[in-house]
């Protein structure tokens, strides 16, 4: 959910970090990211916040996490079958766990299409930016691109699907597609040129890749996925955070007015998935965005509070734009009466997580783990979460907001137990059941 940081607005991203930006063109990368690439050289030298891996030896022993390049690439039959060497992506003893559990997937594929919120590695890849720690540091133990102290609901997604977490599109090391490809790249939105990775350039990724692997397959070549797995894939979609954030600063009716035409792109990229053969499609709506930090650290006057402390201005807008995308649901639902597509109503989790929070042992719902400033909300849109003298949360400590607009590990856990449930979706189907 990168979004466009300077009063919501046109801008692409600020002008505080030159040549970076500029090689960035109009992605909306959030400022405080781009200076925290820009500051990772210092922050690298000067902070050791990366724990020591308690359970990874520099050097493995047979059966360890190996790191190689040949073990990484090698293509994984269709089907499940298992490999003889245990290929490794991080260096990391968790994620060997998850895709451990690989031989039961049984050859499980999932496209996703988004931004931040399920980029797990794509725009650091593709703009070349090292994110920095302690980005990664919950989970991972370093950092892997993802903007939070962990992993994103697609990392869970996938785990509840017993298949590996999705490599980025443009990843060149390390990726393995053998289950599927994560187009989604942080600060991307719905809306075609707004941003380099919009949904079309990720669509038009995706017809590139399907393409390239049934042409392998027709030579007699190689292909990560085949035919029946594109058509049986699950297509999950996770898209309209960074739109909404672009027109906030709109009088409220202007910014309402403008929700349509978002709503229509995510209907365009259902309609064009279709017709390239998907059938599963999993489609998740929009937070709740007046309760993020960043967002209550730069309120307007006029930006009037609830009950549990968030924007009620923000949180009606994402109200109506999930309303708008949940409607389209149910019109696509009409239309193609082969498929499966199933809304998830991401408003009702984030926020309910927000105003129970006691309930899921959170504390301070509304305040960023890493940030600058302390209390109320630790955010200053002037600094990144890796800049020096951060005001970091204690490792174990729960927070909801890792960075002031995106999660952090432990959230989203609790966020991607409820998507995967089935209970906040239309039709209330569990993840499971979607991809039968
Ligand atoms: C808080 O939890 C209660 C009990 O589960 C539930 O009825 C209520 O809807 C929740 N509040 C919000 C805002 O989601």
């Amino acid at each position: 959910m990168a979004s466009a940081m300077n009063g919501g607005g046109g801008g692409n991203g600020g002008a505080g970090a030159g040549g970076m930006l500029k090689k960035m063109g109009l992605l909306r990368l959030q400022y405080y990211l781009v200076m925290g690439a820009v500051a990772a050289a210092v922050v690298l030298a000067t902070l050791r916040y990366m724990p020591v891996p308690s359970t990874t030896p520099p050097v493995a022993a047979a059966g360890e996490t190996v790191r190689s390049a040949a073990a990484a690439a090698a293509p994984v039959v269709e089907g499940g079958v298992e490999e003889k060497k245990k290929r490794h992506v991080w260096n990391d003893g968790k994620e060997e766990e998850a895709k451990g559990k690989k031989g039961k997937s049984a050859g499980i594929v999932v496209f996703n299409f988004g931004d931040s919120n399920s980029d797990t590695g794509g725009v650091a890849a593709v703009m070349g930016i090292h994110i920095s720690p302690p980005e990664g540091r919950a989970f991972f133990h370093h950092p892997t691109g993802r903007l939070s102290d962990g992993r994103v609901i697609l990392d869970f997604i996938c785990e509840s699907l017993n298949t590996h977490h999705l490599s980025p599109f443009m990843r060149p090391m390390g990726s393995d597609y053998s289950n599927g490809v994560n187009f989604a790249i942080a600060g991307s939105t719905a809306t075609p040129g707004e941003t380099t990775f919009s949904l079309d350039v990720q669509l038009d990724q995706f017809v590139f890749f399907k393409e390239r692997c049934l042409e392998n397959i027709e030579r007699g070549e190689d292909a990560p996925i085949d035919s029946k797995g594109f058509d049986n894939a699950l297509y999950t979609m996770d898209l309209g955070h960074n739109d909404i954030m672009g027109i906030l600063h709109l009088p409220y009716h202007e910014t309402l007015a403008k929700l349509p035409p978002i709503v229509a792109e995510i209907k365009k990229a259902v309609e064009t998935l279709h017709k390239n053969g998907a059938k599963k499609f999993w489609i998740h709506g929009t937070g709740a965005l007046g309760c993020l930090p960043q967002k209550l650290a730069m309120r307007k006057d006029d930006e009037d509070l609830d009950e549990h402390g968030c924007i009620i201005r923000i949180n009606n807008v994402a109200k109506r734009f999930n309303k708008l995308l949940s409607e389209t649901c149910d019109d696509l639902r009409l239309q193609f009466t082969d498929s499966t597509i199933v809304f998830v109503d991401m408003f009702a989790i984030k926020y309910d997580l927000v105003a129970n929070h006691t309930k899921y042992g959170i504390e301070k719902p509304l305040m960023t783990c890493c940030g600058h400033g302390g209390p109320p909300y630790n955010y200053d849109p002037k600094k990144s979460c890796t800049a020096n003298d951060k005001d970091l949360c204690k490792l174990g400590e729960k927070f909801i907001s890792w960075d002031g607009v995106h999660f952090t590990d432990a959230a989203n856990e609790i966020v991607a137990s409820k998507v995967i449930s089935g209970e906040f979706s239309i039709p209330r189907i569990k993840l499971t059941a979607s991809i039968e």
